[in-house]
């Protein structure tokens, strides 16, 4: 039995230990904002945070999530009020939206460890993110505006 905490709820999973976080959030719990790209932890579609860190959630098996602690898009800020949500909305960020999950978790993430990022650190920090849409420089800007309270 593996237990862990989702979005601040205490969770237990009985299934196969090698089945990827990403399933158990989008199949287990409905937590849809998960976004499946690639699913081999390269795009980063998938991004939640485990202890606070960025993660790719199809990279993760449920053995290695034993008495961690889980965030994902859903549990970012109750109200999506979220500093780095704030930013995309007021920058307009998204096209079609698929990766903005995963970039938001980043950029939070990100932020979290480093309240005042140079562009190196956003353009390193975000660089495992894809966006198919190419939002890339609004992503960029939206972090840089997040990190100054803009
Ligand atoms: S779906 Fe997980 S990194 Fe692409
Ligand atoms: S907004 Fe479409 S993939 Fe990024």
């Amino acid at each position: 039995m593996v237990n862990l905490s989702v979005n601040g709820q205490q969770r237990s999973f009985d299934g196969d230990p090698s089945m990827p976080l990403m399933w158990f959030l989008r199949d287990e719990l409905g937590l849809t904002g998960t976004k499946f790209g690639c699913g081999v932890a390269l795009c980063g579609a998938c991004t939640v945070h485990m202890n606070g860190e960025a993660v790719r959630a199809c990279g993760v098996p449920m053995s290695d999530v034993g008495g961690k602690s889980v965030v994902t898009i859903e549990g970012l800020d109750p109200k999506g009020e979220h500093p780095v949500q704030v930013a995309w909305r007021n920058l307009g960020v998204p096209q079609c939206g698929y990766c903005q999950a995963g970039q938001i978790m980043s950029a939070a993430a990100l932020l979290k460890a480093k309240p005042a990022p140079s562009d190196k650190d956003i353009t390193d920090a975000m660089s495992g993110n894809l966006c198919r849409c190419g939002c890339y420089q609004r992503i960029h800007a939206a972090v840089r505006a997040a990190a100054k309270g803009a």
